[in-house]
């Protein structure tokens, strides 16, 4: 794996989101498109998450999160559904030693009780063994719903006792999967469609969005570098006006009051 080459990735490298998110769409009709069953889209879906992964570390991005099953998923067909845990568990068995190997760290977001048992053991096994890794870290977003994620932190809250009164943004943050993790920067979706779906709904409160046509199979670097370079001319502003027009911190206002005061 090379190190991150300034030579080598044709995008803005100060203008880097620190944090991309993917909701990688569209390997069913990549599938159909080819007369094929909906599971050889996914599982060349895989190959596209590999080359992500690749490109991520080569360019320098140090937090990806990716949304491989949604709570949602659970009412596709159950071979379906089979199919994709299979295809994580392959993913894990056969990528693991390269991922350690290039300082990938893995978490899971998400909750495993009702995955299979062998399935929770492959995950849990990864996640323990890059745990000390940090070059990128690799969140896995598996049977994951926003919704149900904030519903689970508020119920934490509660049983915690929490007084009112210490209930702030950082209290809630510290009760999400995604504890510890920086905010995303940018998310991406794939083929064509223009929604969260559920995704990382507090987390990407301030994220800018980028959209392409490309199925989630044909995702490749160049579609990752058009996306960072997207991100890269864009203003972000945090709810702030720009200096230039009376605004304050161009960056996000470290008073979270403040981040409430206007929308952008
Ligand atoms: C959405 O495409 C994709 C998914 C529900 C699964 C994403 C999985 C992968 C990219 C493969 C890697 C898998 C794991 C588990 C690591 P879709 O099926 O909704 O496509 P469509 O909208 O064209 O039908």
């Amino acid at each position: 794996m090379p190190e991150p080459s300034p030579q080598a990735s044709p995008v803005d490298l100060a203008h880097l989101p620190r944090h991309v998110a993917v909701i990688m769409d569209g390997n069913g009709r990549w599938a159909k498109a080819r007369g094929l069953p909906r599971l050889a889209g996914h599982r060349a879906g895989t190959k596209s998450l590999r080359r992500l992964i690749e490109s991520c570390i080569e360019i320098g991005i140090p937090y990806l999160t990716i949304y491989a099953f949604s709570t949602e998923n659970w009412k596709r067909p159950v071979h379906e559904v089979r199919g994709l845990m299979f295809l994580l568990e392959e993913v894990i068995q056969r990528q693991l030693d390269e991922l350690d190997a290039n300082g990938v760290r893995i978490r899971h977001v998400g909750w495993l009780d009702q995955v299979p048992k062998h399935l929770q053991h492959a995950i849990a096994s990864a996640i323990q063994r890059t745990a000390a890794n940090r070059r990128l870290t690799l969140s896995v977003a598996f049977n994951y719903g926003a919704r149900a994620e904030i519903v689970r932190a508020v119920r934490d809250i509660v049983l915690a006792q929490t007084p009112a009164s210490e209930i702030d943004e950082a209290c809630i943050e510290r009760h999400l999967q995604t504890a510890g993790l920086p905010d995303p920067d940018l998310v991406i979706r794939t083929s064509g469609e223009m929604r969260l779906s559920n995704f990382l709904l507090w987390q990407a409160a301030y994220a800018e969005f980028y959209c392409t046509e490309t199925l989630w199979p044909d995702f490749d670097r160049a579609d990752l570098v058009a996306a960072l370079r997207s991100y890269a001319v864009r203003e972000r502003r945090f709810g702030v006006l720009p200096p230039a027009e009376g605004g304050g911190s161009a960056g996000r206002p470290a008073d979270p009051s403040l981040r409430d005061a206007s929308y952008g």
